[in-house]
């Protein structure tokens, strides 16, 4: 990927003077491909031809907040970005959810720009993904290159299911299912899913602040295989709209699925055996996904 690119950077009004640093760090980059960023709080300038948007912003929690007062407040931000893309981005654009909860978000604002493709719309799991192949990786002492095909399953949350049931791991005596390689199941089933589940809390906790590099890496990550598709034989994890899928996945969520791309369309990877040990992992995480739905539609409906 060598294409140019033009910046266009949104926030609150109260912000500016904030994303005017941002702005000078990222011209003292002096990045080979940026051609230009421009700095902003109108959504109409924000979102104008965007080939590509990537919705960070979002109402974080504040003390005392109650949990439906957030998302009240996230519904509405995402409602008005949604409708903001459906007037001035292109039909082709591809929109990355990133603010939490991110996967109702992405529903919201799928919702509210009717005249672009649902495909469009994805939300980020890519760095629980991430995670997940790293703690296996470390555990098993090769490089996190060395381990393709974990599955990130459902919301972007400490209910979300790491899958490692069709995960490979390349070690020096050759490729070998998670399993073998790691030859510790009750770590895989017990430690590694609670480590992934509640990591992003643990990087809070030590840095007191929430994942900042490791974030903006799994973006980066999620943008490069749109763009550029995901190698043959190896799959990613995504949040992408649910319709008919052969996991029993209910319909109209954004859930996260292991996906393929290629040219720039993903399709969901169908054919893998789900033991029931999986499955009700699953099914925790959609059950949690639609009670978040249902109430976000009801204020989008308000
Ligand atoms: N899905 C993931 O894997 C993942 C990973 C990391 C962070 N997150 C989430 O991403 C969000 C951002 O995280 P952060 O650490 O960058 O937070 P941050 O507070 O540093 O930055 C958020 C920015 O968004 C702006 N903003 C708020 N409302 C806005 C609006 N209506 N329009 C435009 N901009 C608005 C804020 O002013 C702020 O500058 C959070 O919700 C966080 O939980 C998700
Ligand atoms: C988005 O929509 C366009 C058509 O409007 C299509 O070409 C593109 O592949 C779509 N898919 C994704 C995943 O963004
Ligand atoms: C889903 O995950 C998001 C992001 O972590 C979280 O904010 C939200 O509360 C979760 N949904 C439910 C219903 O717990």
């Amino acid at each position: 990927m060598n294409a140019p690119i033009i910046l266009l950077l949104l926030d609150i009004t109260p912000m500016l003077p904030v994303l005017e640093g941002v702005v000078m760090e990222l011209q003292d980059c002096a990045l080979p491909l940026l051609r230009e960023v421009i700095a902003t709080d109108k959504e109409e300038v924000a979102f104008k031809d965007l080939d590509a948007a990537i919705l960070v912003g979002s109402m974080p929690r504040k003390e005392g907040m109650e949990r439906k007062d957030l998302l009240k407040a996230n519904v509405a931000i995402f409602r008005s970005q949604g409708a903001a893309l459906d007037k001035y981005a292109k039909k082709t654009v591809h929109v990355l959810v990133v603010g939490n909860p991110a996967n109702t978000n992405c529903l919201i604002a799928a919702k509210s720009a009717p005249s672009i493709p649902k495909e469009n719309f994805s939300c980020l799991t890519r760095l629980d993904h991430n995670r997940a192949c790293s703690q296996v990786a470390m555990r098993c002492g090769v490089p996190a290159t060395h381990v393709k095909n974990v599955i990130i399953w459902g919301n972007h949350s400490s209910t979300q299911y790491p899958d490692v049931h069709h995960c490979k791991v390349s070690m020096s005596s050759g490729e070998l299912a998670c399993f073998d390689a790691v030859k510790d199941d009750s770590w895989l089933k017990g430690d590694f899913i609670a480590t992934v589940q509640q990591r992003g809390a643990a990087v809070i906790k030590a840095r007191k602040l929430s994942s900042a590099m490791s974030a903006a890496k799994a973006i980066c990550d999620h943008m490069r295989d749109i763009w550029s598709g995901t190698p043959e034989g190896e799959f990613i994890s995504m949040g992408v709209y649910s319709t008919g899928n052969p996991y029993g996945v209910p319909e109209d969520l954004i859930y996260s699925f292991p996906v393929q791309i290629k040219d720039k369309a993903w399709k969901i990877v169908d054919s893998l055996a789900i033991n029931d040990f999986s499955k009700s992992k699953m099914d925790a995480t959609a059950a949690e996904l639609m009670e978040e739905r249902d109430t976000a539609l009801a204020f989008l409906a308000a």
